[in-house]
C-alpha cells in the first residue's frame, strides 16, 4: 500500500510529501511533471531558495531525515494512461492532489494560458477520479487542495462548504456558487463540482481542502537540510503578495498598497497547511467528519495593509528600513472587504494555528536575505509599475 502526493515538486506538495513519509509506514510516491520549474523560468522568475534536482531531494530526504520510503515518479496527470498505470501499480490508500497550475495572473496572460490552465487542472482531477473508479479503487481517499478563491468575496460570512439558498420561501443547502475571479480560480470551482459528482456517482471519499494564501518558506522537515528547501517564488506571476512585499523590502523598495488596502484575504502558514494534509492522508477513515467534506484551510484573514505593516516591522529586525506607501487604486475593488470565513473543521483537524503571520514573514525574510543577490537581480520581476497590473494579485 502507498500514499500518492501529486504536485510533489511544488511549494506545498514537497513539504507535504516529506511530512507524510516521516509519519507513514507506507511508501510515499511523489508525482510531478516538473512544469512549475518551466513556468517560473518562462516568466523570468527564480526561486529565492535553491531548488535542487529531484534526485538530490530524494537522496537528501534519506540522508538527513532517514526517509527510505519516498520515491519520485515523473509524469503528466493529464495523460490518462500515466494515471492508470500509477494507480493500478501502487493502489494508494490516499492521494493528496496538489498538482495544478496555481497562478491567477499566469492564467490571465492570454487565452492560450487560460486554456492551458483549465485543461491541465481539470483534466488531471478528472483523470484521478475516473481512474480510481474504473479500477475499483473506490476506497482511496482523494484529497485535493482547491482554493478559498472559489468563494470570491461575498458580502456575507463564508461557510465551510455549501451555501443556503432561498427561493419561493423554501431554503436548502446547495454547493457554493462558482464565484471565482480568475481563469485559474475557476478551475478549482469546477474541480470542487466534479469532486462532488465523483463522490455522488462513484462513492469516492473526498476531502475538498479549500486552501487559503500560503505563507512561510519552509517546514520542520525542509529546514533539516538546505537541499530539502521548498521553492519560494517572488515574481509577479508566481509569488503571493506576502512574498513580493518581502522581496521589495529586501531590495530596498517601499511596500506599495493600493488605496486603503483594508480588504482582508484568507491566509494559512505552510506548516499548518502541510499538517492538515498529512493528517487527512494518514487519518483513520472512521474519524472523518463525512465521506465528502469541505475544509476551509485557513487560519486567519489579514488585510493588505496589515501584511505590509507586519513585514515592515519584521524587516526592521534585519536592518531593512522599509516604508509602506499608499497609491491610488487602479482596480475597482472593495478596499474594506471583511472576508469572514468559517474554519471550525480545519481548525479542529490541525488543533489550532501554529505559525503566526509574523513568524512566517521572519521565515521568508531569513530565506530571502540569505540570497538577497538573487532577489535584487530579479527586481524587475516583482516591482509594481514595471509589470502590468502593478502586482497585488494573490
Ligand atoms: N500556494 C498557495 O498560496 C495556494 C493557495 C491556494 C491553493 N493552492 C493550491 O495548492 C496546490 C499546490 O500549490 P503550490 O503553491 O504548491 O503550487 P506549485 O506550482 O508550487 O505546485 C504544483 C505542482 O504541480 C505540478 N503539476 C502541475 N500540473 C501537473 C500535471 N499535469 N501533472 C503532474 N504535475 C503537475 C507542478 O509541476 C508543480 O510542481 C495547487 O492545487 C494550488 O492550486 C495553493
Amino acid at each position: 500500500m502507498s500514499i500518492v502526493v501529486t504536485g510533489a515538486d511544488g511549494y506545498v506538495g514537497w513539504p507535504t510529501a516529506l511530512r507524510i513519509a516521516d509519519r507513514a509506514d507506507q511508501r510515499v510516491l511523489c508525482v510531478d511533471n516538473l512544469a512549475r520549474r518551466g513556468w517560473v523560468e518562462e516568466v523570468g522568475g527564480v526561486s529565492a531558495t535553491p531548488v535542487t534536482s529531484v534526485d538530490e531531494r530524494i537522496g537528501a530526504a534519506e540522508e538527513a531525515l532517514g526517509l527510505s520510503n519516498l520515491s519520485f515518479v515523473e509524469g503528466d496527470l493529464t495523460e490518462r494512461s500515466f494515471v492508470d498505470e500509477l494507480l493500478t501499480v501502487h493502489e494508494p490508500e490516499a492521494i493528496v492532489h496538489a498538482a495544478a497550475q496555481p497562478s491567477a495572473p499566469y492564467s490571465q496572460i492570454n487565452g492560450e494560458r487560460a486554456n492551458y490552465t483549465q485543461h491541465n487542472n481539470m483534466q488531471a482531477t478528472r483523470n484521478l477520479a475516473f481512474s480510481l473508479h474504473e479500477h475499483d479503487l473506490d476506497e482511496t481517499h482523494l484529497i485535493e487542495t482547491t482554493t478559498t478563491g472559489v468563494y470570491g468575496a461575498p458580502e456575507f460570512p463564508i461557510p465551510e462548504g455549501g451555501a443556503i439558498m432561498e427561493s419561493d420561501g423554501e431554503r436548502d443547502e446547495v454547493p457554493f456558487p462558482a464565484m471565482a475571479g480568475s481563469w485559474y480560480h475557476l478551475t478549482k470551482s469546477h474541480d470542487a463540482a466534479n469532486l462532488r459528482l465523483a463522490h455522488a456517482q462513484f462513492g469516492l471519499p473526498i476531502s475538498d481542502v479549500r486552501t487559503a494564501i500560503v505563507y512561510g518558506a519552509g517546514t520542520a522537515e525542509t529546514r533539516a537540510d538546505e537541499r530539502l528547501a521548498t521553492r519560494l517564488d517572488f515574481d509577479y506571476y508566481f509569488g503571493v503578495v506576502a512574498n513580493r512585499f518581502c522581496a521589495q523590502a529586501v531590495a530596498g523598495y517601499p511596500m506599495t498598497v493600493y488605496g486603503r488596502g483594508e480588504q482582508r484575504k484568507p491566509f494559512v502558514a505552510l506548516e499548518d497547511a502541510v499538517e492538515g494534509l498529512a493528517r487527512l492522508a494518514l487519518g483513520d477513515p472512521d474519524e472523518r467528519p463525512g465521506e465528502h467534506t469541505v475544509y476551509n484551510q485557513v487560519t486567519r484573514a489579514i488585510s493588505i495593509v496589515e501584511i505590509a505593516e507586519t513585514i515592515a516591522e519584521v524587516a526592521g529586525e534585519y536592518d531593512l528600513d522599509v516604508a509602506v506607501e499608499h497609491f491610488e487604486n487602479p482596480r475597482e475593488e472593495d478596499e474594506t472587504h471583511e472576508m469572514e470565513i468559517a474554519n471550525e473543521k480545519y481548525d479542529s483537524l490541525i488543533g489550532g494555528q501554529s505559525v503566526e503571520f509574523a513568524a512566517g514573514v521572519r521565515d521568508t525574510l531569513d530565506a530571502m536575505t540569505a540570497r538577497s543577490e538573487v532577489v535584487t537581480a530579479h527586481e524587475d520581476r516583482f516591482l509594481p509599475g514595471v509589470l502590468e497590473d502593478g502586482g497585488q494579485a494573490e
